[in-house]
Order: structure tokens, then sequence, then C-alpha cells
């Protein structure tokens, strides 16, 4: 070892050591007498001092050094004299008075200081990418990262789960998204698929009879990416046998009792609560709402078919919705024009025809321009409906279901933050279960599957599956941390005819079938057990209980927006002679 210490572990019980740092050069001043240098590596940093009492050369070797150089010095640990003692760094107590200097490295002068408070622009830090991940902060999530992955393997090693590879070159696994496909040189005008998930091999696992399978997967998606989506990303996948969806959630309350307490320190209250897919979306508007606040919609429809109002009348006779959320002390804090900002925010990013607003005043009064529509009697019903205290805003959207489900799960997001209805650092764990089995793809004139193909109905809503799919419940089962979908799974459909049956509703015909998924449809007819797992977003994990807003930042190597790797800059071009050896001609260069 060229070290004898790390940089971060220097403490007072050193003092009169000899030490041996080795790391990369933090900072740097010259003081004329003393050259004082910040040493830092993923441990830390510590204070070299280069003093009068040294000799020339080594002034001279330590006055030759630059940002980010990489070096050895060796001195003594010695306490900080008096009044220079730095209580926010570790090593604050002592520094090293060097007796030598080895430069393992000169570096050019870096695009931007590693060790500096101020972020540089992304696509820098994603260009010099072993730079930024010098960066403490990089380092503390990536370090974050490693144990959370080492929780859960440990957590599912000790339940008997077997670690089993699965391929990355196989046959498309559906999940929705499109498939990132590779050319096979060996059969020309054939290509394998990336895998969207392990879904398929787990199940076969299971029909092999493995019993209980986990494994952390990279899946790739050829999907719109968005702040905690990537194309390439990382699963804690699961399979197990002879279970029902209980038997999986309540693994899986262990997982997030024990993750929130080994990596976060919070003891979590187990079962985790559990509302059905309909209730969120009653309640939230959304199928992964934040419970760290209230601020629940509620319902007025009854109210809107009574009143004169012609928006709201229109929408409740029309088979639409009205529902309110009620903000609290909202009336002060949003002005006219504040609310203009949020009838405009509904209107344009959520499709809202509008947003209606009544303020409660002290006296329990309620006005707002819409007041005048209503009679006494029915803004009092509108105001006890909604629980409302003086100072409270109400806000109102009138229309489709989905329409009032989305413009208020928006509007509620953001007056959450806006009123500061939750501590940011709260963690929230909760599970979203019983959703639809399918959704109308209106574009395709459809049914498509809501989870995948695979996902088993709830066994009393089997005959629906004949007379009512869209009335049809599925066993799954969503994680959601902090209004995030951070897991997702289901029980399996383990019956050969029952997959057919669901695969005719998405369209996908006998012949089909076999054409895309024969080896399943020919494993479950080998002796296939009840079966069923989960899948966990591990870098949506990493993101919310490092309390990040970009995914992005939990990812090594992570693409941009665009897909593009900046620091590799894949998807690069490729040599023609490689395009003629795999049969592909480019139709636009
Ligand atoms: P699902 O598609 O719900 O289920 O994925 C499971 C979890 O993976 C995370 N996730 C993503 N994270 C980052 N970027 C993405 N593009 C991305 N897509 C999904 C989410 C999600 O909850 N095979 C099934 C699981 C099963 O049924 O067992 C599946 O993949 O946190």
């Amino acid at each position: 070892m060229l070290r004898t210490h790390t940089c971060g572990e220097l403490r007072k019980s050193h003092v009169g050591q000899s030490v041996t740092l080795c790391g990369w050069v933090d900072s740097y001043r010259d003081h004329g007498a003393a050259l004082f240098l910040d040493i830092r590596d993923r441990y830390g940093k510590a204070q070299v001092v280069v003093g009068p009492d040294n000799d020339p050369e080594l002034k001279q070797l330590a006055r030759s050094l630059r940002s980010e150089f990489v070096v050895a010095f060796t001195g003594t640990v010695a306490p900080r004299p008096e009044g220079t003692v730095n209580p926010k760094l570790a090593t604050g107590e002592i520094e090293v008075r060097a007796t030598s200097l080895r430069i393992l490295n000169k570096s050019l002068t870096p695009p931007f200081q590693p060790g500096a408070m101020d972020l540089p622009g992304e696509d820098l830090r994603l260009k010099h990418r072993y730079l930024d991940l010098r960066r403490p902060e990089m380092q503390r999530i990536l370090m974050l990262r490693h144990r959370i992955i080492k929780v859960m393997r440990d957590y599912f090693d000790e339940l008997g789960f077997v670690d089993v590879e699965t391929p990355v070159l196989g046959r498309s696994t559906p999940e929705g998204a499109r498939d990132y496909l590779v050319p096979s040189r060996i059969q020309n005008g054939k290509f394998y698929a990336l895998p969207q998930s392990p879904q398929l091999y787990k199940q076969i696992l299971m029909i092999a009879g493995y019993d209980r399978y986990v494994q952390v997967a990279r899946c790739f998606r050829d999907e719109d990416l968005r702040a905690d989506r990537q194309p390439e990303f990382t699963q804690l996948d699961l399979e197990m046998s002879f279970v029902e969806a209980e038997d999986v959630i309540g693994v899986l309350d262990g997982l997030v009792a024990r993750a929130a307490r080994e990596i976060l320190g919070l003891q979590v209250k187990l079962p985790l609560p559990r509302m059905t897919y309909d209730e969120a979306m009653e309640t939230y508007g959304h199928d992964a709402p934040d419970l760290r606040f209230g601020l629940k919609l509620i319902d007025v429809t009854d109210v809107a078919r009574e009143c004169e109002f012609r928006v709201f009348k229109a929408a409740a006779e029309s088979g639409g919705r009205v529902r309110g959320i009620c903000a609290p002390g909202g009336a002060a804090k949003y002005s006219r024009k504040a609310i203009d900002e949020l009838t405009e925010f509904v209107k344009h990013d959520f499709g809202a025809q509008g947003l209606v607003w009544l303020k409660v005043e002290s006296d329990g009064a309620v006005s707002g321009s819409a007041a005048k529509n209503f009679t006494p009697e029915l803004l009092t019903k509108i105001r006890e409906r909604l629980e409302a205290k003086p100072g409270d805003l109400l806000l109102f959207v009138a229309d489709k279901f989905e329409v009032t489900c989305k413009a208020l799960y928006g509007l509620r997001k953001r007056l959450g933050a806006e009123l500061s209805l939750y501590d940011p650092k709260a963690m929230n764990f909760s599970w979203v279960v019983e959703f639809p089995m399918f959704a109308y793809d209106e574009e395709e004139k459809q049914w498509a599957a809501m989870h995948h193909p695979f996902t088993a109905p709830r066994p009393q809503d089997v005959p629906l599956l004949d007379t009512d799919p869209g009335r049809c419940r599925a066993q799954a089962y969503d994680l959601v941390i902090n209004g995030s979908e951070a897991g997702g799974g289901t029980i399996r459909i383990h019956d050969a005819e029952a997959q057919q049956k669901v695969f005719n509703l998405l369209g996908i015909d006998a012949e089909k079938a076999k054409a895309r998924f024969g080896f399943l449809l020919d494993a479950l007819q080998y002796g296939a057990p009840p079966h069923g797992g989960i899948a966990l977003g591990i870098d949506r994990w990493v993101m919310l209980f490092a309390n990040l807003d970009n995914i992005r930042d939990c990812i090594a190597f992570p693409k941009t927006q665009k897909a593009t790797d900046l620091m590799t800059e894949a998807p690069g071009e490729v040599d023609p002679k490689q395009l003629r050896e795999l049969g592909i001609k480019l139709a636009s260069p």
C-alpha cells in the first residue's frame, strides 16, 4: 500500500504518528511562509502543511502542485494550532506536517473543481463524469446505493432466495415500452431484444422449481425519459412460488422496515398502509399518491347537480365529476394573480377547462367569483364537505373523471410543496393494490395490460374477463415511496389456457402468442406452480433514500434526456464493415 491511512481517518489520537496519505489536491493556500493543502480521497479530507522548517526542495515541489494532482504525502500528525481547529471537518482537529512528497500523477486544469461547493452545469458534469464522481456528494450517493443493494441482497439471502442471472440477449419481454434491439450477425435479419425486465425468465425459474429467485437486474426500455426514468435502469427483481399477493407484500414490508432502519435509522410501522387503486384515484387522483400530507380530493358532484352554475352542472350531468381540494390557509397565500397562475397550470399541463375557486372568510362566509352561483345552503354544504376552515382556499375542477384526477393530482402536489404541508425529509411507504387488469388504448382501439400480460386477475373477477374486462381487477401491488412508484408486481397466471384468454383480450391470438411467447405457453403446461413476484426500481430507491429529485445523480454513468452518454458519446456511428456483416443498410446516413 502506498498509504498508511486514508484522508478521512486521522484524529487527535493519531498525533505524533508518522503517516502517508494518498489523494487528490483539493485546495491549495500559499501563505508565503507555509503552504496549506487539503488532500481528498473518498473517505474525506486532511490538511497537510509544508512549513518554514521543510527543506527548499520539498517546498518547491509542493508549490508546483495544482488542483487534482495525485499525491502521496508523508508527515507527522500534529494538533492544529489553537484557533485554527475546523469543527466542520472530521479531521479538523489535526494537520499533517509534511516530511516528504511524491507526485503520483499530474492533472490538466479541470473544467470544474470536484471539491468546490458550486455545482457546474449537468452536461459538463456528465462529460467529465470521472471528475463529477470525485465530488463528495456523488461519492456519498454511490456509497448509499451500494448499501441499499447490500441490505437487499442480505435480506433476501437470509430468506432463502437464490440469485440467478438471466440473459441480456433474448426475446422481447413486454413491459409497455419499445425494445432495444440487437442485430444478429450469425443470423442476418434476426434480432435479439434487450430485456425490459427479466419477467419471463423468472417465471420459467419458478416452473423449474427454484421457488425463491432474486436478481439485481439491468433492464432496458426505449421510452420517453423523465426525471425519474432512464433507458437503462436496475431492478431488484424477485419471484416466489406457492404464494398469494399477501405473502409477497409481507416479505417486502420486512425489506422496507429493514432498509429504513439500517440506511436511515427510521422505525417504520408494519404492516405498511394499503389502499386499492380505486381508492387512490378517488382520494388522490393518482395511483402513486404522496401520503406525506393530506389534501385529499373531495367529490361534490351531487352538489354540482343541484346548483345553477353552468360549469358544474354541465360536468355533473354529462357523466363527469366535480371535485375539489381545500388548501389550508390558502386564502391569504394565493392572490387573484396566483390563482390565475394555478388556473393556467391545470389548463396547460393537464387539459382542464378551468379552475373554480372559493375562499372562506374569517367569519365563515364563502366568497369568490363563483360564489354567486350557489345558494347559501349549497355554499355551506360545500364548505362542510371539504371541512374548510376560515382562511382556507377551495379549488375545484369540473370535467371527465380522468381530467379531474390529473389536474387535481398536479394541483395537490404543487400546493403540498408551496404550502409546506410536509417535511421534505420525511419518508412515507405504502401499497396500492388491486389495479385494473386492463386499460383501454383509444389509439389502438384495444385493451392493453395495465401491468403486463402475465398478471392474474382476482379470482372473483375471472368471469368479468368475458363480460366486462374494464372492471376486472388484478392481483397487483405497487410499492409507493413519497409519491413515487418504487416497485410493482403481481401474482401471475400459471395456467396456459387462462394465459391465452388474456392474450386474446390483448389482441394476441393463438398464432401470435405461439410465435412470441410459445416457450412460456409450453412451460406453463409442464407443471407450473402458482407464483408471483415484484421488481423494485433500485435507482428510484436511491433517489428517494438520498432525497434527490434527479435519477441521473443516482447512477454512476447515466444517460441524458436524449438517451446519450455524454462521456463516451454513445450511441455512436459504427464501421460500415460491421453493418455489412450484420446485413444492415441504413435508410438515411
Ligand atoms: P415495472 O415495469 O413496474 O415492473 O418496473 C418495476 C419498477 O422499476 C422501476 N422502473 C424504472 N426506473 C427507472 N427508469 C425506468 N425507465 C423505469 N421503469 C420502471 C419502477 C417500477 O416500479 N416485471 C415487472 C415486475 C413484476 O411484475 O414482478 C416490472 O418490470 O420503480
